[in-house]
């Protein structure tokens, strides 16, 4: 306990983002950005936790904290951990935000606000009524595929590198959201996933592929010349071959940046109840440190 609290830096701190790595985590700024715009100080920092760790992690963090947000490894790990998990959270099986009230950890996911508010944002657009085609099957695919079933999106393509995990994740959706238009092929299926292609309104890319500037595109990126209306949104956040590719075709193309701002603003909301200002939060977010 003693080793979290010094590593987490002052007592001050009452909010957290963990994951493993953390170093490149915007988080802190923009979230004190926001409790600063309302007076609140400075209260959130960044730990590095390792996975094999999460449990005392989340009794250290019972006692002494009132919200934490989890990246990458964590966001299943921690589930175990979670004394009531809200329904989204359930539905997709991850979190990425807890808010701790009275010894009792709440488990939440704000990846779906997160991605609705970067389209809307981006594209000028809800996600109803929109064709959509999803790159990759992994958890922020998952939280980014009810949230196409929540909010009543005509369709879903779901591509994804192993097709037995994109099966899987159509499989959850469609007892979630029956009578919801799934459809499901592989990355490297020109056929299938030109066919949704031509018809999408977005193409929504989340594998992992575009982190390191060495990364081939997710898929083959002539099949971008099929649909003069696509909206592309990639949810690395940097310039990726596909949002060149894109952008080169003349193509309304954005990254994930909007997508982190508007889900650390749904984390924001859950725990202090505030409106969040996103403004506020989107210069935090831009400035360095
Ligand atoms: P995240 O939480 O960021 O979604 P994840 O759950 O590890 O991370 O999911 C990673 C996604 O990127 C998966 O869709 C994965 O495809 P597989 O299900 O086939 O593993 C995809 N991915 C990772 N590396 C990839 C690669 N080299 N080529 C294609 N897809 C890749």
């Amino acid at each position: 306990m003693r080793r979290f609290s010094s590593m987490a830096g002052t007592e001050q701190i009452e909010y957290l983002v963990i994951g493993d790595p953390v170093a490149h985590s915007r988080s802190p700024q923009m979230q004190n950005a926001a409790f600063e715009f309302y007076g609140m100080g400075s209260p959130y920092g960044k730990l590095r936790v390792d996975p094999a760790k999460i449990g005392e992690f989340a009794e250290y963090a019972r006692t002494r904290l009132k919200g934490v947000n989890l990246t990458v490894p964590h966001k299943q790990v921690i589930l175990p951990f979670v004394d009531e998990l809200s329904p989204g959270a359930a539905a997709c099986r991850s979190v990425n935000t807890l808010k701790i009230e009275k010894n009792r950890i709440f488990g939440f996911s704000t990846d779906g606000a997160g991605i609705s508010g970067a389209v809307r944002e981006n594209f000028g657009l809800e996600l109803e009524d929109l064709h959509v085609v999803m790159l990759g099957a992994g958890g922020a695919a998952t939280a980014i595929a009810f949230e196409t079933a929540a909010r009543h999106s005509a369709s879903l393509t779901i591509a994804n590198r192993t097709l037995e995990k994109a099966r899987d994740l159509a499989g959850r959706v469609g007892s979630f959201a029956p009578g919801f238009a799934l459809e499901v092929c592989a990355l490297d299926d020109r056929e299938t996933l030109g066919r949704a292609l031509s018809r999408a309104d977005l193409l929504i890319q989340v594998t992992s592929l575009g982190l390191k500037e060495t990364d081939p595109a997710p898929m083959d990126l002539e099949l971008l010349e099929l649909n003069p209306k696509l909206r592309v949104f990639d949810a690395v956040y940097r310039e990726t071959p596909l949002l060149r590719a894109a952008r080169a075709l003349g193509l309304p193309a954005a990254d994930g940046r909007e997508m982190l701002i508007w889900q650390g603003a749904a984390s924001f909301e859950i725990w202090t109840g505030k409106p969040a200002p996103i403004e506020a939060m989107r210069a935090g977010f831009g400035r360095s440190g």
